[in-house]
Order: C-alpha cells, then structure tokens, then sequence
C-alpha cells in the first residue's frame, strides 16, 4: 500500500515510522515531513492546510490511503474533502473535531452527554467575559479561575488564574495572546485539581481501543516552571492509572462521549486523545483532543506491537472490535530536545552533534521534529522542538536511564531539555 502522512513533527516521524513496520506497506509519502521523516518517506512540498492540493496528490498518486497528524488539517475538513473524493483516510471529520477546534462545542458536548467536567461557562466576548468574573457569577474573589480561548491556540489558549483580579487580565489578554479569531468567544471555568494524565483511544465511531495511558511534560522548565511548551517530554507506564479507574473512566467518559458524538450525527472516526483530571470526585475531562498527542505519540507507538495499518483499516471499516491490539509489555520515556529560545523564538541552523552515536542502539528511537539536513549531510535545527529521544524497557525507571543516556551523546548549542521528565 502507497500511504500518505500529512505532517511534519516528532508525532509524524512516530507514524511513518509504525507505518514502515507493516507488512502492507510499500512506499511512504510525507507531506511535509522534515530531515529524519526524509530517510524512511518521500516528503512533499505541500502543507497539512493546503486541503485540495493534497487531495489531488492522494489521486494523482494512486495513494491507497491518509493518515492525518495535526488539529488544523481535521478542523479543516481534510477528512470529509478526503471522503467526498473516494479516498481513504484515517481522522476525525470537520464536524467530530470541533471537539477539539471549539472549546465551548466540547463544554456543551459534555454537558449534553452528562460527561464530567469542571463546571463552566461561555462568553461571547471580552466585556461578557470580565462582566461574568467581577459579577461574582463565576469563581470566588480569591479562588482561581482558568480562561480558555475557545477556537485553536497551539496550547496558547489556557491561562490558569490564582483570583479574579488575574483571571479579568487574562480575559483583557487573550485576543493579544492568541488572535482575535480564536477568542471571539472565551471560556470561563472551575479550577480543578488532582494528577492529569492523557488517555489516547483509537475508535471507529462505535468500537474502540484504549491506548497505554501517558503523562506530558507541559513547561519548559524543571518542576513545572516557565512558560507552557507544544510538550516537553512524556512517559508511559501502567503505574499512571489504575484498572478502577481506567474502568471508571470508559463507563463514565469514552463511552458517553463515542455514543454521545453518534447521536449528534458525528460519528468518531480516528484517534481521540482525552486530557484528564484525576480529582477527588472522580475523573475529568479537561480536554478532547481529536489526534494524536506531540511527545505522547512517540512514546506510544514504540509499544505498539500490532500492525498500524491493519488498524487504520479497522478503524475506516467499522471493525476495530475484530483486531486485538498488542502492546509491548512495561514502559516507555521520550525526552524531548528543544533549540535554543524555545518556545519564545526558537532559533534554526545549529548543527546537531552525536546522532550517529546513538541511531546505532536497538531500544533507543530518534524522532525528529524541527531539522533540517545540509548539502554535506550534516543534521540542523529548524524549529522549537527538534528531537524526541524515546526508549522503551521492562520498568519506566530503565527507560529514562536509556532515554537520558541517549540525550547525553547529542548536543548543539543552546540545546535544552528537561532532567526531570517522568519524575
Ligand atoms: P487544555 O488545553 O484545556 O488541556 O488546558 C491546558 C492545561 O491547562 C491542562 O493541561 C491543565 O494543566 C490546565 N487546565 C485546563 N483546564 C483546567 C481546569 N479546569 N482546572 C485546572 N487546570 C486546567
Ligand atoms: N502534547 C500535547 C498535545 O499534543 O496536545
């Protein structure tokens, strides 16, 4: 089969790479990939936004069938353009990803479905939203409050507040912070508390198949400090959630939402990544994301044992409930490496030292995100997040030795990363 991954980060460099693992695959075709996606597809110079174009390629090309990483090219309607045409695609429909694209959808969604989450409520613009906060109407003088934008933000969106005085700055800032699109509408809500861990699902709108459950690594710096990054680093580990509450979770979130989207005539197709909040009175949806996760995906797919593609397939046919999905069995850790001023203004051209090294070791996988390769070979930095170091071993304690003695051999100036990820 001639396959086509639309994307071009360390997630996308985990799916070809699942992909290059299958018996059906015979040529793996990226758009627009980047330097380590370049060894293993052929990368094309068409953007994961640019719908038509990339429909008229999957045609023009006899592509047998899609896989989408990113948010922006399922909000799109990359998937219902794909569909329309005959084409074979794996990813939530334009309507499906609202749950994702629209935060007030998801809220209303919820509420509808009778799925928990912190109580909210949405304003449809600055002044309503600052008006809601000073009436008291929502959260205490002195208690904190989050704001979300309601449209995409690239996890620019969410602003935490300690009181109402900040929580009404945060309203005054969003349009500045993420554009007066994706604020037009703002999200006020309860402040939850309790351990948050990432449950990724692949589902076929009505049978589904639970992932291992992850942590994400969200700041830039050790101890949760600094500013909020795309993800820093993430594991994967039983420890992370309990069989209770994995149960407790399918009967009280993915089943209702699957069921719930069904009803509101939007079947989910694709991967449904749920940010939960582990609180006191049970488990919470703190978000839906309609893909797969940037690191969550890298440390996932290495544990994958079954074969990807037969599952993309399942998951077009309806038949996810015939395949049983295999993963390999104790953890995972992938630590993410990222250019010097990342996430502010990342910059590009450092060449990276030490890749040879470790691309020779059997449980240690590099995924690339932001590089880029000269005209002698030489590997580059072309963006904020540039390596996702991922290993895999019996005990997640292994694969973060593994993983950070990997990171050990590669440098390049300005390099960070974190020491403390699945600490
Ligand atoms: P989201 O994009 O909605 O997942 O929000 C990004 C981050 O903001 C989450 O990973 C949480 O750390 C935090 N967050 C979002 N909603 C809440 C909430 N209701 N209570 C506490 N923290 C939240
Ligand atoms: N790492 C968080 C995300 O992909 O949304």
């Amino acid at each position: 089969m001639k396959i086509l991954v639309v994307g071009s980060g360390g997630r996308e460099h985990a799916i070809c790479r699942a992909i290059k693992k299958s018996k059906k695959t015979t040529k793996i075709f990226c758009a627009n990939g980047n330097a380590g996606i370049a060894q293993i597809a052929e990368c094309v110079a068409i953007k994961p936004v640019q719908i038509t174009e990339l429909a008229d390629y999957a045609e023009n090309n006899s592509i047998d069938l899609t896989f989408v990483g990113g948010e922006n090219s399922l909000a799109l309607g990359m998937v219902d353009e794909f569909e329309r045409r005959g084409l074979k695609i794996v990813g939530a429909s334009r309507q499906a990803a609202q749950l994702e694209s629209s935060k007030s959808f998801a809220k209303d969604f919820m509420a509808r479905h009778k799925i928990p989450t912190a109580q909210y409520k949405t304003a449809f613009s600055t002044v309503e939203a600052a008006e809601i906060l000073e009436a008291g109407e929502f959260g205490g003088e002195q208690s904190p409050v989050v704001v979300k934008a309601d449209g995409l933000a690239a996890g620019k969106g969410v602003v935490v507040a300690a009181n109402r005085a900040e929580a009404v700055s945060a309203v005054n800032e969003l349009q500045n912070l993420v554009g007066a699109d994706a604020a037009q509408k703002i999200v006020l809500e309860e402040c939850l508390f309790g351990k948050e861990i990432s449950l990724l699902l692949f589902s076929d709108g009505k049978n589904f198949a639970l992932m291992p459950p992850t942590r994400d690594h969200k700041r830039i710096g050790e101890n949760d400090r600094g500013a909020n990054t795309g993800g820093m680093g993430t594991i994967t580990d039983a420890s992370l959630l309990s069989a209770e509450l994995t149960a407790e979770i399918v009967e009280t979130i993915v089943k209702p939402t699957l069921i719930g989207a069904e009803k509101d005539g939007f079947p989910f197709r694709g991967i449904l990544f749920l940010g939960l909040m582990l609180t006191e009175n049970g488990v919470k949806v703190l978000e839906y994301n309609v893909r797969f996760g940037d690191p969550e995906t890298q440390a996932i797919l290495v544990r994958l044992e079954s074969d990807f593609v037969e599952i993309c397939e399942a998951i077009i046919a309806g038949k996810l409930n015939e395949l049983s999905i295999e993963w390999q069995a104790g953890s995972s850790a992938c630590v993410v490496l990222a250019a010097e001023n990342y996430p502010q203004k990342p910059r590009s051209g450092d060449v990276i030292f030490g890749l040879d090294e470790v691309e020779k070791s059997n449980d240690v996988f590099v995924f690339h995100a932001g590089t880029d390769q000269n005209e002698t070979g030489e590997y580059l930095t072309a963006g904020g997040r540039v390596l996702g170091i991922t290993a895999t071993a019996k005990t997640l304690a292994e694969a973060l030795e593994t993983a950070y003695a990997a990171v050990e051999k590669i440098s390049w100036n300005g390099m960070q990363f974190r020491r403390d990820i699945g600490k």
